[in-house]
């Protein structure tokens, strides 16, 4: 099949290389010109593990192309993905101004019968919104063109996407009262068949629900992890160790181990925007979302959860000081630093009159690009580097080669011996004992334990 992707970013490029790669011929439409020519060079804008092979092979072989010609896009195909951004708006709505300018962009040049897709995370109502403008473009062009809209939101995880799309736990296709079912669902069976051998995945509903499910799975993961950061501030107080208690709450199969790692906030480009947009949504039809709220709330109070403890160990004397920092991007094996938990450390230390020496296994260019040069930010090479002539080492990301560390040198390197660890990477009775003050989440607490 033929197959147009809209907006070539972590979900789009993905979507379209693995569409790709089991036979589909996909068009990459997107605005932004650098990168379309980037990725005509075979230079892949994104790091996502087993994502370069996939484009470059695919592009190579004639089976994927690039263009910020829309009109190309648009009469590439019959099947054409929406997969831009939804970013937050000011109130926190999810702002849907990039869907709707393509979904004009659409009808603008369609000269044959469409399917138009919303791979995006768009609240609920958004298919028919795109519907509207489909409709009042093609009235003013005097056209009766047919077309049918359908959500079909995508649940891959960054870090492991390509892998997500390969073997999607679920494929939503959400259709319209008014749209043709049939000719959709068939249209569909067809394009995901290849990711559908081994069991049905497609559960097929109406767009409302399906643009639902997506913000109730994303708001599902966001609270499992603002309810451990809640449980692992009880338990720092009552002096009872987090780790043991998700140990012993995961192995009960109804809660399971997924999701309940306290640490220092979630981030990223979705949890924070979805918890926000679910939320919106639900006040403006007048149901007001104290679960969501809470989620929101715990999570920016645990943001703020390693300046509490950098503050009260330095006694709120930082000024001058610098500090080691150890992961930029928002979770391991991404480069993808939007709403990551060290924007907030990073501005409360540059505050204070800290300066930073980070490094990052992958996001050190996305670091660059973000905060250009600054006197206050130095992007080192290696781990061991950002702790020379540091005072101290704090930790936002769970990068797999932060875990198996030379505390020794730790010790030796840094000024003041002291570990703010957002993401409980070691022992700390192990890191105590080598004269390392140590403080992580929730692990009764690595300080002193209260009377109660
Ligand atoms: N990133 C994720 O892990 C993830 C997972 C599931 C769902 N989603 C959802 O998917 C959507 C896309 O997310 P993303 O992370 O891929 O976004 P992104 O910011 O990485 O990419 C969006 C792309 O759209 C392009 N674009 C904007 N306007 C355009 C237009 N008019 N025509 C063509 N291209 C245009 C931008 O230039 C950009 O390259 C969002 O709604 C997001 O919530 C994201």
């Amino acid at each position: 099949m033929n197959v147009t992707v809209f907006g070539i970013g972590y979900v789009g490029l993905v979507q379209a290389a693995v569409l790709s790669e089991v036979g589909h011929n996909v068009c990459c439409v997107d605005v932004d010109k650098v990168k379309i020519d980037k990725l005509k060079q075979g230079v892949i804008p994104i790091f996502e593990p087993g994502l370069t092979p996939l484009v470059k092979t695919n592009y190579d072989e004639g089976r994927i192309r690039f263009t910020c010609n829309a009109e190309e896009g648009v009469n590439f195909a019959n099947v054409q993905f929406i997969a831009v951004g939804t970013p937050p708006d000011e109130d926190g709505s999810a702002d849907l101004q990039y869907v709707i300018a393509v979904a004009k962009t659409i009808a603008t040049h369609m000269d044959s019968p469409k399917i138009i897709v919303n791979k995006s995370t768009v609240p609920v109502g958004t298919a028919d919104k795109v519907a509207e403008t489909i409709n009042d473009t093609l009235r003013s062009r005097h056209s009766d063109l047919s077309y049918s809209v359908v959500s079909n939101p995508e649940f891959l995880k960054e870090g492991s996407a390509v892998a997500d799309c390969i073997r999607p736990d679920r494929i939503i296709v959400g259709t319209r009262f008014n749209d043709n079912k049939l000719q959709i669902q068939d249209t569909f069976k067809e394009l995901y068949a290849p990711f559908n051998r081994n069991h049905d995945r497609i559960i097929f509903m109406d767009a409302r629900s399906a643009e639902l499910t997506k913000y109730a799975a994303n708001c599902m993961l966001a609270t499992k992890i603002s309810f451990m950061n809640e449980m692992a501030n009880i338990a720092e107080k009552i002096g009872a160790d987090i780790e043991y208690v998700r140990q012993g709450i995961g192995s009960d199969e109804r809660i399971g181990y997924h999701f309940i790692y306290p640490g220092c906030g979630y981030g990223g480009s979705c949890f924070p925007k979805d918890v926000q947009a679910l939320s919106k949504t639900s006040e403006i039809v007048g149901y007001k979302p104290q679960l969501l709220q809470a989620v929101e709330a715990i999570n920016k109070h645990q943001k703020n959860k390693l300046m509490i403890y950098i503050n009260q160990y330095f006694k709120g004397d930082i000024s001058g000081k610098t500090f080691a920092l150890w992961g930029l991007s928002f979770k391991p094996k991404t480069d993808d630093m939007r709403e990551a938990p060290c924007h907030v450390v990073m501005e409360s230390l540059w505050a204070k009159g800290a300066s930073i020496q980070a490094f990052d296994p992958e996001a050190m260019e996305e670091a660059q690009r973000i905060y250009g040069n600054r006197t206050n930010l130095t992007l080192m090479g290696t781990k061991e580097a950002a702790l020379s002539g540091a005072d101290a080492l704090v930790i936002c990301t769970e990068w797999q080669n932060f875990r198996a560390v030379n505390l020794n040198l730790i010790k030796d390197t840094l000024i003041s011996p002291v570990i703010f660890d957002g993401r409980n990477m070691y022992e700390p009775n192990k890191v105590k004992k080598l004269g390392i003050d140590y403080y992580c989440i929730g692990r009764g607490l690595s300080i002193s334990t209260p009377q109660i």
